[in-house]
């Protein structure tokens, strides 16, 4: 099969001068330019699983140049052929620590692991589970084939690969100052992007390290009205003045009705705001 495309990107140009057979989307290789571009010419240790007719080696050896060292990992022992061609192959099973842990062992950290093995939801996350701690500073996990979260034959939905990349943005807000008491906070992830497809997680431990609190430059403070609320109905401005007032501090049942009619009036509010939201969305076609 040939079917070249007039896709203007710098990994596909090294896609298609391999002189053996790779498979990838046409989607794809824009993702590649973005995400690998400044690892190019580096010193780097580049891991793909799924090394099939080998033709992927050669397109990453031609991305990054000769500094970088590009290593196969396959569950077909065949795989191991491409070492004569001075790839480095490993044969093993994504989807189980115990080949992650000896991996490791022999390969040291990595600054970039590409997940195009056999993508069933099991495979894709324990080999990021496994990879994460083996990832170096500023490194990347990249899966790909990530639409067969919506497919079947690839595992339970309830635990498809989108589904745990969902829960982890989950537990990377977790850091946020207001929720860092929750069991699931992320500190090993700083970042996670979606493509098409595609999701990465980069690694800086440095950026994780900082503790979510608020900071002040401490500058010339102007003191401009914050208009946050300002959308608010204007009642409620007025039950709050209503409420500071010495008077109604003083009549210990007025103060809690007040409270209560400020808060149903700021419920409907919020619910008025959900509904032209939600009808908002709908006519994009979005929800
Ligand atoms: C989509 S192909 C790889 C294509 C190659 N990266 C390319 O671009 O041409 C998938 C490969 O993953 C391998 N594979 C499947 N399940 C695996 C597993 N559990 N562990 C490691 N490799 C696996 C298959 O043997 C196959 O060679």
């Amino acid at each position: 099969m040939d079917n070249k495309k007039n896709i203007i990107s710098e990994s596909y140009s090294s896609y298609i001068k391999s002189p053996y057979s790779s498979l990838k989307q046409s989607t794809y290789f824009n993702i590649y330019d973005e995400l690998f571009s400044k690892y190019k010419d580096q010193e780097i240790t580049f891991i793909e699983i799924g090394v099939l007719d080998g033709g992927s080696l050669f397109m990453w050896k031609n991305f990054f140049g000769t500094k970088a060292k590009i290593i196969g990992i396959d569950l077909n022992p065949d795989a191991k052929k491409w070492e004569k061609e001075g790839f480095e192959i490993y044969i093993g099973d994504q989807s189980k620590e115990k080949f992650w842990d000896d991996f490791f062992n022999k390969v040291g950290k990595v600054d970039i692991v590409l997940d195009d093995g056999g993508h069933t939801y099991e495979q894709q996350i324990m080999t990021v589970e496994c990879s994460i701690p083996f990832i170096k500073e500023n490194g990347l996990i990249v899966v790909e084939d990530c639409h067969t979260s919506y497919m079947t034959r690839f595992g339970l939905k309830k635990l498809s690969f989108i589904n745990y990349a969902k829960k982890l943005i989950d537990n990377v807000n977790y850091r946020f100052m207001l929720f860092n008491h929750r069991k699931t906070v992320e500190n090993r992830i700083w970042s996670i992007r979606f493509f098409e497809s595609i999701v990465a997680f980069n690694f800086n431990t440095y950026a994780t390290s900082i503790k979510s609190e608020k900071t002040f430059n401490g500058n010339n403070q102007i003191k401009a009205k914050d208009f946050r609320y300002a959308s608010y109905p204007e009642v409620i401005d007025k039950l709050d003045n209503l409420s500071s007032q010495r008077l109604i501090k003083n009549l210990l049942v007025l103060r809690p009705l007040i409270r209560l009619i400020r808060k149903i009036i700021l419920a409907s509010h919020i619910l008025r705001k959900y509904i032209n939201l939600k009808r908002y969305l709908k006519s994009k076609n979005i929800y």
